[in-house]
């Protein structure tokens, strides 16, 4: 039996890789606090690879951050490029876990990820346009995993879920509608998601001055999906009765 404060069993590195062929779903607002998340809760050595090559706002993001002393709990590099892999490869030893935020639209990028990485997270918003991508992205990913000697784990994150809660149940159609489209087509989903606050999209577009806070130090819902996501690695415990 496992307990969510049993230890940690991780790869070395752990290699998460976010992606979605599409744009805009929060792949880079989740490499952040899933990142934050990994060094402030596990206390670990963690890089993002921003592999987007169309618009590289985990860059410029960190930038803005550091540029404003902000002192920001992982390290980050920008590797658009087909050879991301190699630069996994190159920084394993260095880190515990590596998250690669591969942009949309580049399946070379994305598909060159997905052979040196142990979980996938597939993410989307509620919106019918982009879980129709899923599949897609999906398939890209198996097509990658066949040449790759490891296992990977897919699960799917949904993104800017729209809330409206009745007796603790968050009872939004398009919610519901979508995660039952995803559950009935086999995906395994996050039980967590993050809501569509403006919050997360004041900590990724909000201009950071002096004095100015650590937008990400607040993990918000990533907390739980994060537990989520590492859930797997928890080292079995007995409990005896
Ligand atoms: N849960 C959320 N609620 C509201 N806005 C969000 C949420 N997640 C992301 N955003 C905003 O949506 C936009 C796209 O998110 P981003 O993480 O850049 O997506 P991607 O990397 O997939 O293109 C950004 O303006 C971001 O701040
Ligand atoms: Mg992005």
């Amino acid at each position: 039996m496992t307990n969510s404060l049993a230890p940690l069993d991780l790869p070395k590195p752990l290699v998460v890789t976010l992606g979605n062929l599409k744009g805009g779903v929060g792949k880079t607002t989740s490499a952040f606090f899933l990142a934050s998340y990994f060094s402030s809760v596990h206390d670990l050595r963690v890089l993002v690879i921003d592999a987007d090559p169309l618009s590289q706002t985990g860059y410029s993001w960190y930038r803005r951050l550091t540029h404003a002393d902000i002192e920001v709990p992982f390290d980050l590099i920008a590797f658009p490029s087909r050879h991301v892999d190699d630069c996994i490869k190159d920084n394993s030893a260095t880190y515990d876990v590596i998250i690669v935020d591969a942009g949309g639209e580049s399946a070379d990028i994305f598909k060159a990820a997905i052979p040196e990485s142990d979980e996938l997270v597939l993410i989307t918003s509620v919106s019918p346009s982009e879980v129709k991508r899923v599949p897609s992205t999906y398939q890209a990913a198996e097509e990658a995993a066949a040449h790759s000697s490891r296992a990977i784990r897919v699960r799917v994150l949904m993104t800017k879920v729209p809330v409206t809660m009745k007796k603790g149940v968050n009872i939004s159609t398009e919610y519901r509608t979508q995660r039952g489209n995803l559950e009935d087509a086999g995906y395994e989903v996050f039980e967590s998601y993050s809501s569509v606050w403006k919050w997360y999209r004041e900590a990724a577009d909000g201009e950071v001055g002096d004095g100015a806070e650590n937008p990400i130090e607040d993990l918000g819902e990533y907390r739980q999906i994060g537990d989520e996501l590492v859930a797997p690695y928890r080292v079995a415990l007995e409990v005896s009765a």
